[in-house]
């Protein structure tokens, strides 16, 4: 039975720009399945996800959304959406198995159907060439702490361009590098999973020289592309207890390794101070080569900005532990989402008048790339709504302060796997039944669709 949109009306959104682009956005591990199909190699998630506890449960991606048996019956949900844009990923061991050298035919032949599919459904494609399923065989090499990984991103990028790029023209290169240095060679509890802490430093200026690579290729093949980076990015927060200037200077040291590692370079063309992790020099004792920092700071069509929940910090109770802060929880008894993060809509609206008060003309046009909740699984999702309720009314409020914002794509169409919590956490606008794969629309669908609807010119 089709649930009724919710008594939250979607006419109480403010209203966003005639021209705003309203998207949703999936990852290819995420959804597609076929993870040995059509020649794909294996990706460092399809090794991690074997490993013994690494998963909630030990799922995998295996099968997931079994998206890319059913993306004609996504698109038409999509299309029901409204949807103006579809931000998805491109699967990089799905195009070279190996990471590099030979081509598989049939990888590109899926991604070119589903650009057909989108463009005949009125959806503009949007796709993200790196949403962290590297291929095993480069992983194999040292993965984003090799310099040459950045080369091989590179490559692949022009060669999906070649493809694609007659009909998709706005890319984004990377998504989240540094969720996928933290988490993956940070702390260990993503793939690849190791476990490095700061010496995972190097695989920030490697994936973001792959980026700035990546966009030389990109413009070089499609020189009407359009080219984002999704950052993750977080207002850094304390608590009212902690304002030591041990808490101060831990606040600022995170700001540093989550916001500025990722936006400084691509916005002005430099890296923060890092010296007071190991990086004594400009150079990260030579890491950084010359030219690098011009081909990272290249200007940018525009920032990709994921946005959860802001992060709260205090001094770290042992300074020797290896990292120069603690996380800590907030005081306000925010209400969460099933994941557990607070819900904080007008932490979206610090963050990018924020972002405008730091780069000023250097930031370009932004767009939201992912903003999304987990909650019970269930069609009648009224937190969900809420959520997206309040979160793109701060979107507007940031637009209203002056923020040139362009798109919000939530995060997610359908359930996915969420990476080191399988099938537990739900996304989705869309219900998907794991066992079968079937489709069910929530109420929060029927919400976007009719504020969608409402928000057209
Ligand atoms: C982001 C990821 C995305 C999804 C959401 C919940 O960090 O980019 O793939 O897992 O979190």
């Amino acid at each position: 039975m089709p649930v009724s949109p919710s008594s939250v009306g979607p006419t109480q959104v403010p209203r966003l720009p005639a021209e705003f682009v309203w998207g949703a956005s999936t990852a290819a591990y995420q959804i597609e399945g076929a993870a040995d199909e059509d020649g794909k190699g294996a990706s460092i998630w399809d090794t991690f996800v074997r490993r013994p506890g690494a998963v909630r449960d030990g799922h995998t991606g295996d099968v997931a959304c079994d998206h890319y048996h059913r993306f004609d019956e996504d698109v038409a949900l999509m299309r029901r959406l409204g949807l103006d844009a579809y931000r998805f990923s491109i699967s990089w061991p799905r195009i070279l198995p190996t990471g590099a050298g030979k081509v598989e035919p049939r990888g590109l032949d899926f991604y070119d159907r589903l650009v057909d599919a989108l463009l005949a459904a009125g959806i503009e494609p949007t796709p993200t060439l790196f949403h962290w399923d590297l291929p095993q065989a480069l992983e194999d090499e040292g993965g984003w702490m090799e310099r040459d990984t950045a080369y091989r991103f590179a490559e692949y990028a022009a060669v999906v361009a070649e493809r694609l790029g007659d009909r998709v023209k706005r890319w984004i290169t990377l998504n989240e590098p540094f969720v996928h240095m933290s988490f993956g060679y940070g702390f260990g509890v993503h793939a690849p999973g190791r476990a490095l802490l700061l010496d995972a430093l190097p695989v920030a200026h490697h994936q973001l020289l792959a980026h700035g690579l990546a966009t030389s290729a990109l413009r070089a093949v499609v020189p009407d592309a359009q080219v984002l980076v999704a950052n993750n990015c977080t207002p850094v927060r304390l608590r009212s207890d902690a304002r030591s200037d041990g808490d101060t200077a831990a606040a600022s040291a995170y700001d540093v390794l989550h916001n500025r590692l990722f936006n400084d370079p691509v916005m002005l063309g430099g890296y923060p101070d890092l010296s007071a992790y190991g990086m004594a020099d400009a150079s990260w004792g030579g890491l950084v080569r010359d030219g690098d920092l011009r081909t990272i700071g290249q200007p940018l069509d525009g920032l990709g900005v994921n946005y959860y929940n802001p992060t709260w910090v205090t001094a770290p109770a042992d300074p020797a532990a290896g990292l120069p802060f603690d996380l800590a929880e907030p005081e306000e008894p925010y209400e969460r989402t099933a994941f557990g993060w607070p819900v904080v809509p007008d932490g979206l609206t610090e963050l990018l008048t924020g972002l405008k008060a730091r780069y000023g003309d250097a930031l370009p046009p932004v767009w939201i790339t992912e903003n999304g909740c987990s909650q019970p699984a269930g069609l009648r999702d009224q937190a969900r709504i809420d959520y997206l309720a309040g979160h793109i009314a701060a979107v507007a409020e940031a637009g209203a302060r002056g923020v040139d914002v362009r798109g919000y794509f939530t995060w997610s169409l359908l359930d996915n796997f969420e990476w080191a919590e399988g099938y537990h956490q739900r996304f989705g606008l869309v219900e998907v039944d794991f066992a079968t794969g079937r489709r069910t629309p929530r109420a929060s669908f029927e919400w976007y669709r009719a504020l969608i609807a409402s928000q057209r010119p």
